[in-house]
């Protein structure tokens, strides 16, 4: 299923030795500046032990994490972030279904809503959701436990109704020393602002990444259709500042509907999306004029820096990596 829940980094896993308290800090910074209805206080353990961990996939579960929060308190609230170093005994470790040892817990507390009985024995299930008409897919709690159990770890949650929620996250805690964070400039996410439209028929990677795009400051405009999307576009052309565009959509095809925008503005910025690499059709169409490819899945990371660049003023159109600048 890991097909299915991971949408955003299948086969690329990189397990390093990382602090948490910085990873809690850096993934909350952006939904704390985004939702300023909602206060947020961290305490978080000053020597609380390292993780063996993606990066990536733990920043995703706690953005999972802190998404959910926010749809519990539409009104605001608050959120109360804490790590600490934890001791699982035999007894706790067996009611977990884990093995006894040290692990560092972060837990995630939200005044929202809450939860009853029933709907909290199901949240981790895929598919399950009490937001359906708002667009909830119900994999957000799925792929979180699985990611967290994948990495040897679990995840729980407590909550009451109208008394909010805790999720707690346990992974065990490493005797590495934590490593240097390589200097790429594709760390963290970038937040942004301006308008989005997202072309993807899959509501599996549409409804996550519109909701982060959101979440990272930007307008999205969601489209599950070329059809769809040329009419959005026709009609909010001054405040979309970039299409991605899902190359193979039912219907019309990715290049056709990039036409169909061209001829709406030749000026429109496109980034396509594709879960093919940068090859045949994909390589026509980007020579057609286009800010950029990401290849899906993607993750969120790879997805904001992208439409980072292809949004910098000074962004040109793609150009070939091949050397010369001139087209022989
Ligand atoms: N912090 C929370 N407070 C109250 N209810 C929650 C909270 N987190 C999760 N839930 C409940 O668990 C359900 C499943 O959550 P999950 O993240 O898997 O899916 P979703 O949020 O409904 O959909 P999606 O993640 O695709 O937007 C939610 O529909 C909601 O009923
Ligand atoms: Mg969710």
């Amino acid at each position: 299923t890991r097909q299915l829940l991971g949408f955003a980094r299948e086969g690329k896993y990189e397990v390093r030795t990382l602090a948490v308290n910085d990873l809690v800090r850096k993934s909350a910074q952006f939904f704390i500046e985004t939702r300023k209805e909602i206060d947020a206080d961290f305490q978080l353990q000053e020597d609380v032990h390292p993780v063996e961990a993606d990066a990536g996939q733990i920043e995703q579960v706690l953005l999972n994490l802190y998404i959910n929060a926010g749809h519990a308190m539409p009104k605001g609230g608050y959120l109360h972030i804490q790590t600490s170093n934890v001791v699982l005994r035999e007894e706790d470790a067996r009611a977990f279904e884990t093995k006894p040892g040290s692990y560092v817990r972060i837990s995630i507390s939200d005044t929202g809503v809450g939860m009853d009985r029933e709907t909290l024995k199901r949240i981790f299930e895929p598919f399950f959701t009490t937001r359906a008409q708002e667009g909830g897919t119900g994999l957000g709690l799925a792929s979180a436990y699985g990611i967290v159990r994948n990495h040897g770890g679990l995840i729980n949650a407590y909550s009451e109704p109208g008394r909010g929620s805790t999720f707690n996250i346990y992974l065990p805690s490493s005797v590495e020393k934590v490593e240097e964070e390589r200097q790429e400039p594709a760390q963290g996410l970038l937040a942004g602002s301006g308008g989005i439209l997202l072309v993807d028929d899959e509501p599996m990677i549409l409804e996550p990444a519109a909701q982060m795009l959101r979440m990272l400051g930007y307008t999205v405009y969601q489209a599950a259709s070329g059809q769809d999307a040329v009419t959005l576009y026709f009609e909010n052309r001054d405040r979309i500042d970039l299409v991605v565009l899902d190359m193979i959509l039912p219907g019309m095809s990715g290049s056709q509907v990039l036409e169909m925008l061209m001829g709406i503005n030749p000026e429109v910025r496109v980034i396509l999306s594709s879960g093919y690499s940068l090859q045949g059709e994909v390589q026509k169409v980007m020579e057609a004029g286009c800010r950029g490819f990401i290849q899906k899945p993607y993750s969120m990371r790879e997805m904001s820096v992208i439409i980072h660049q292809a949004l910098a003023p000074s962004a040109g159109r793609h150009e070939r990596q091949d050397g010369e600048g001139n087209p022989s």
